[in-house]
């Protein structure tokens, strides 16, 4: 069945107090609902509830047992002849059979729940959509040895013993919410306690609760925390709502972490950090996904979404608010580097594939498979466009009305964009097409100048293109940050501009321009766009060193290295002395951070340069860039040592400068190993054996797991028995392997698939092995289509568990256009496969069927 966003109703009974009593067991769950009801608005229709195949045990209305209800498809329909009832409801469910951790399920011994988007309905009868918001009263029972802690939404209110060896707990949620955001938990767990005053002198009881040997681990998301509070009060002036707010972990979840009401639910690896187990990017990690979960309080929350079409609600807007808190705590030029990388990593293939959707989607199969990269990061640039296009103030007064005028209900993309419109005084009619129309704009830009006159016209085009079921886009809205430099003496020619490119085609006319000009175009990324110039690799290795803006800066240096791989990619050799000079005068310009540096020399990716390609070619795009890869070792051999070295003689320390030290180091490790010198594998050791962290460790490791030096098996050993019985470190393993550029690379992926340690039931540990497999381009694509079977056998084994998250692992099938007619057809075949398994879920038929289509 397919959800079109124009059916949208209102729904027909609303439900404002909702009581549920939990007689908790891993096997055997009793849940009692009682709902009290009341119609909205003057209709006939029955009360319909949803369900997942539980069988209602009891039913009844205003106290009495009813036995007129019956079950349509999912549905309970219960017939109700007043205006306002209490109706109740029990069922059992068993959550230790419950694979799909989807409603309540068991992880590690312990309880706990997932409801977002449509897993309530696995827990009980209730009109699961975001539009019906009710306050909770929760009580829980449980054996207390088993499950000493009970948490639920809102603030505790009683608990007890009884003499039957179970105890209980009473929690309420004063806030009205939808049933995605109802959360419970019962465990034996420990807590990392905190607290924290808002600024109206409310305090916080703050709680992470883990495992209990994992205490020592939760500090740096409780310091996360607490400074996610402050900001959210800085910068949007937003406070919070409870006495308390509780974080668990737990090692079984299908994504990131949850923000349900006061009782945020994790991914432990979202959590759990400390120097010797996590690395720099998984503390950075930590801070964005605790940060992100904590602002979704108020956007999300306080104010949530109307129905699902309008995810990017609270996604997009809460990614960019996780954003601009990294941000503010560290280089915001690399942060912003790290954001668009990954939106051109995750985004634009999504844009340009067959599963190219809106950020406010017209229709879905299951709405699991929405939860994407566009709804996510391209909803955040639709923000950050508008917000750039308001300035900080207006942009502020924006958000400040949407919050007063929404709170407490469930609102629109629409009414977002309406309140920007009404607060920044600017009209977003033709904005709006970027919510609408699917597909990342191209804009063409050529610059040209009349030394005589002293003026220069910057001539821009864009262009839209075709996506599946869209042909025929209008022109959209696109920010463009351009500033002009003299190609002579590397000073600015003027001050920077904000180009609004609405039209399909415009010119920008620049005057008093003395010196032959370079332009600096969409710098910042200030729109979501593919930039073709006419740019010489002159010009770009100009910026490159002259840019004043640290992402343009970034930018040239990436596209300088880009058209060189393209060209040895497509030629078999290139040119490389421009990237050589541009590489080698980045890595000796004192001024920049090392961090800065470390991605600025970095080499876009495999997949990355496939994506620029009309028919990808994994072997050849793997000898064009390991080639220049050995080209930049060996010419900047010294250079490379020397970053190596920095790092050695400083002992861990979690600052911003040393982070971008210990980055640099393992670009430089790489470099150096690819160079072919002699002594790589003993350098790469020595970090391994030396490290005080696993920042220094991994990156050690991942050098080594490329070769084949006898260092290679020593230390994958030597870090599986460190880490035998740490799950996230454990993935980490798995994962170094299954992203090796080694040509064995799909013979060792399926051996480990046969490790006792690799299991499909924990989604973290079928990412690390087969999501990994799956984006490592040479690996996955390697000529005879094994690659293309395995992950294939293994989607439609985890299917059988999990289907969200099999679900998840499928794109990289659905890219089969792109490539050769010999890969193409085996990959589709593949995708044909699946379809016609028998019994697949509908997230995988949906995800399947469309990259069939597309
Ligand atoms: N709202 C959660 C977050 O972004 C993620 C929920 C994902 N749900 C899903 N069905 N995929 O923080
Ligand atoms: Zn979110």
């Amino acid at each position: 069945a397919i959800t079109h966003r124009s059916d949208y109703a209102p729904p027909s009974w609303l439900v404002p107090e909702v009581a549920l009593d939990f007689a908790l067991d891993p096997a055997a769950t009793r849940v009692k609902a009682r709902l009290a009801v009341t119609r909205n608005g003057a209709h006939d229709t029955p009360l319909r509830l949803d369900g997942a195949g539980q069988v209602p045990l009891a039913v009844s209305v205003d106290g009495a047992t009813v036995n007129d209800w019956r079950i349509e498809g999912e549905q309970l329909v219960i017939p109700l002849t007043g205006n306002a009832h209490v109706v109740e409801t029990e069922v059992e469910i068993a959550p230790d059979r419950n694979t799909q951790l989807m409603g309540l399920y068991a992880s590690g011994g312990n309880l706990c729940t997932q409801c977002e988007a449509e897993g309530f309905r696995r827990i009980t009868w209730f009109p699961d959509r975001p539009d019906v918001l009710a306050t909770y009263r929760v009580r829980m029972s449980a054996d207390k040895v088993r499950f000493p802690v009970l948490l639920a939404n809102g603030d505790p209110v009683a608990a007890g013993d009884d003499d039957d060896g179970t105890h209980w707990a009473e929690w309420h949620d004063p806030w009205p919410k939808p049933s995605y955001l109802f959360a419970l938990v019962a465990g034996d767990l420990a807590v990392n306690r905190d607290t924290f005053t808002t600024r109206s002198g409310r305090e916080v009881a703050l709680g992470i609760w883990v495992r209990a040997g994992d205490v020592p681990k939760t500090d740096h998301a409780l310091t996360a925390l607490k400074l996610s509070m402050a900001w959210d009060e800085r910068v949007y002036g937003r406070e919070y709502d409870l006495d308390v707010f509780n974080i668990v972990a737990v090692d079984d979840f299908n994504f990131g972490a949850m923000e349900n009401k006061g009782l945020n639910i994790f991914n432990s690896r979202y959590i759990l950090a400390d120097p010797d187990t996590a690395t720099d990017y998984d503390y950075d990690a930590i801070a964005a996904v605790v940060a992100h979960e904590y602002f979704h309080n108020w956007s999300g929350n306080r104010i949530t979404c109307r129905d699902w079409f309008q995810l990017s609600l609270k996604e997009g807007f809460t990614v960019y608010r996780d954003q601009g808190f990294s941000a503010d705590q560290g280089s915001a030029a690399v942060k912003r580097i790290e954001d668009v990388r990954g939106l051109r990593a995750a985004q634009f293939p999504e844009d340009a594939g067959p599963l190219a959707h809106p950020v406010r989607p017209e229709s879905y199969i299951e709405i699991s498979n929405f939860y994407t990269a566009t709804i996510y990061n391209k909803g955040a640039e639709l923000i950050r466009m508008m917000a750039t296009m308001l300035g900080p103030q207006r942009f502020r007064a924006a958000t400040d009305l949407y919050f007063e005028r929404f709170d407490g209900t469930a609102a629109t993309c629409e009414d977002f964009v309406a309140c920007m419109e009404e607060a920044g005084g600017i009209d977003l009619s033709q904005f709006r097409l970027w919510y609408s129309q699917a597909g990342t704009p191209r804009v063409s830009a050529t610059l040209a100048h009349e030394p005589g006159s002293g003026r220069a016209t910057l001539n821009l085009a864009q262009k839209v293109p075709e996506t599946p079921g869209q042909s025929d886009k209008q022109p959209q809205v696109l920010p463009l940050r351009v500033r002009l430099f003299g190609g002579e003496t590397g000073q600015p020619l003027g001050e920077e501009q904000l180009v609004i490119l609405s039209d399909a085609s415009a010119s920008v006319t620049f005057e008093t321009v003395t010196e032959r000009p370079v332009v600096s175009l969409n710098r910042g990324f200030s729109a979501p766009v593919i930039v073709e110039s006419d740019r010489s690799a002159e010009d770009l290795a100009f910026l490159a060193r002259h840019d004043d803006d640290a992402f343009a800066r970034y930018e040239a240096m990436q596209q300088l290295m880009l058209d060189t791989l393209i060209a040895a990619t497509i030629e078999g050799e290139a040119d490389t002395r421009a990237v050589v000079a541009a590489v080698a005068d980045t890595l000796d310009d004192p001024a920049l951070d090392r961090a800065f540096v470390a991605e600025a020399v970095l080499l876009p990716s495999e997949n990355f340069i496939g994506d620029q390609l009309s028919v990808v070619d994994p072997e050849a795009i793997f000898r064009a860039r390991e080639g220049l890869r050995r080209t930049l070792g060996r010419t900047l051999e010294p250079q490379w040592r020397a970053a190596c070295d920095i790092a050695l003689r400083r002992p861990y320390a979690y600052t911003p400068e040393d982070k971008g030290i210990r980055r640099l180091r393992n670009v430089a490790l790489g470099y150096v190993s690819a160079s072919g010198t002699p002594d790589a594998a003993a350098l790469a050791w020595a970090q391994f054996e030396a490290a005080d962290n696993m920042t220094d460790r991994q990156g050690a490791l991942t050098t080594l797991a490329s070769g084949h030096a006898p260092e290679r098996d020593a230390a994958l050993d030597v870090f599986y028995n460190r880490y035998a019985d740490n799950p996230l470190v454990l993935d980490k393993w798995f994962q170094t392997q299954a992203l090796s550029s080694r040509d064995d690379t799909p013979v060792l992926v399926a051996e480990l698939a046969q490790h006792p340690d690799f299991t499909l039931a924990n989604p973290n540990r079928a990412r690390a092995l087969v999501g990994a497999f799956a984006v490592n381009q040479r690996a996955f694509h390697a000529a005879g289509g094994a690659g293309y079977r395995w992950l294939t056998d293994q989607l439609l084994a985890l299917d059988r568990l999990n289907p969200q998250t099999s679900a998840r692992l499928l794109p990289p099938l659905g890219r089969w256009r792109r490539f050769d007619p010999i890969r193409a057809e085996a990959m589709r075949a593949e995708l044909e496969r699946i379809v016609a398994t028998a019994g697949i879920s509908k997230d995988l038929f949906e995800q399947a069927s469309k990259s069939l289509k597309g």
